[in-house]
């Protein structure tokens, strides 16, 4: 490999690169707030969920762990019991049970069962520790979500312009009102995919390898390839990763990344990190129409395939599956209008990306 660029992240995009990072600035964490969080963490798993279910622990995962967390945002919590006879079923008696209990110390709770797994959400009003309140999304044997919760953090950890990107997408998707997979738009996650795949297979040179392919695939612990049915193993030996030949500036990227999505063939592809080349077709996926299909308790659960995005370890599972025809038309018009406010590179033109819409 030729030398890289001794100036790096100097170029035309410089004024937007400092506009992006101006965005993130102030929604950094701060070491206090990750802090008390973990404090909080620690008190539900000992002093709550430990007293009624011995054998269960409250594992942390999500933003908080990934490196993606912004001042704020709420903490993903996720109960694991590996006893053979707990006192309470997992799945069917301990939600109930639990939710009851947080109500109890003063939560508010609320129950949901109709989704794929149970789910507690907790809110905490205004504290001393946190001043504006703090929302909880606790979930039951949630496996899969902490391995991919580990995939994002080997990746944040290789390439710091890959956080950079994450947190101004976010904040971009909040303000412009595509980011709720409650109203048929995407959730964090889902752009997170997408900004992987482009760093992975669009961004040239690549800034990122694809985990899940490079390295010699040395005999491993039965536990690292293999959880509920699905390939979980990737390349975690990050000392052995050059940095990548890519050096462009965080704000080309992002201009790139709009201009890529603008212009993505969301009627046909699936975005698949895992795949070489990071991209699926539909019909290959079977992906093609709304699939309804039975839940665990009899309730339909409706996946829309308008947008799809392939989970990393859960194959058959389409983060995008929330969005709906609205949504996708939303999601596109905004990455359209990203992009052309962008190319402009005129701080008082892409200052407008970020408006309240
Ligand atoms: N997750 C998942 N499948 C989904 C959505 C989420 O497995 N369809 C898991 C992932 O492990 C993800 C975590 O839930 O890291 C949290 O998702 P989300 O709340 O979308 O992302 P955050 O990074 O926590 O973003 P925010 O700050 O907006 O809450
Ligand atoms: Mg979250």
């Amino acid at each position: 490999a030729g030398p890289t660029n001794p100036q790096p992240y100097q170029d035309a995009y410089s004024g937007f690169t400092e506009y992006v990072l101006s965005i993130n600035r102030p929604q950094y964490p701060s070491a206090n707030e990750m802090y008390l969080k973990e404090q909080l963490r620690s008190l539900i798993d000992v002093e709550i969920v430990q007293r009624i279910q011995p054998s269960a622990r409250v594992i942390p995962f999500g933003s908080l762990v990934n490196g993606f967390a912004t001042a704020n945002s709420d903490l993903d919590l996720c109960i694991l019991d590996d006893s053979p006879n707990p006192r309470y079923k997992i799945k069917t008696e301990l939600p109930e049970v639990l939710a009851a209990e947080f109500e109890r110390y003063g939560f508010e709770v609320k129950l949901l069962t109709k989704t794929r797994i149970p789910i507690i959400k907790l809110v905490q009003g205004p504290t001393a520790q946190f001043p504006l309140g703090l929302a909880m999304d606790i979930g039951f044997e949630n496996r899969l979500a902490l391995h991919n919760t580990r995939l994002l953090a080997t990746y944040s950890r290789i390439d710091s312009r890959l956080r950079e990107m994450v947190l101004f997408v976010k904040h971009w998707a909040k303000v412009r009102g595509i980011n709720s997979s409650y109203h048929g738009t995407l959730s964090s996650y889902g752009y997170v995919l997408t900004i992987l795949h482009f760093l992975i297979n669009v961004a040239s040179p690549s800034c990122l390898p694809n985990l899940q392919h490079i390295g010699a695939q040395v005999p491993v612990p039965f536990e690292e390839l293999e959880c509920e049915g699905y390939n979980i193993w990737f390349f975690k030996d990050l000392t052995n990763i050059p940095p990548s030949l890519n050096r462009r500036s965080i704000g080309e990227l992002m201009a790139e990344y709009f201009s890529y999505y603008a212009q993505f063939d969301f009627r046909n592809m699936v975005i698949s990190i895992r795949t070489p080349g990071g991209l699926l077709t539909k019909t290959s996926k079977g992906w093609t129409q709304a699939l309804d299909r039975v839940g665990p308790e009899d309730q339909k659960v409706r996946s829309r395939n308008f947008l799809c995005i392939e989970d990393p370890f859960e194959i058959t599972h389409n983060v995008g599956r929330t969005v709906g025809k609205n949504g996708l038309y939303d999601i596109r018009g905004e990455y359209m209008r990203a992009s052309k406010l962008t190319r402009a590179r005129d701080p008082r033109v892409f200052r407008a990306l970020c408006e309240q819409r």
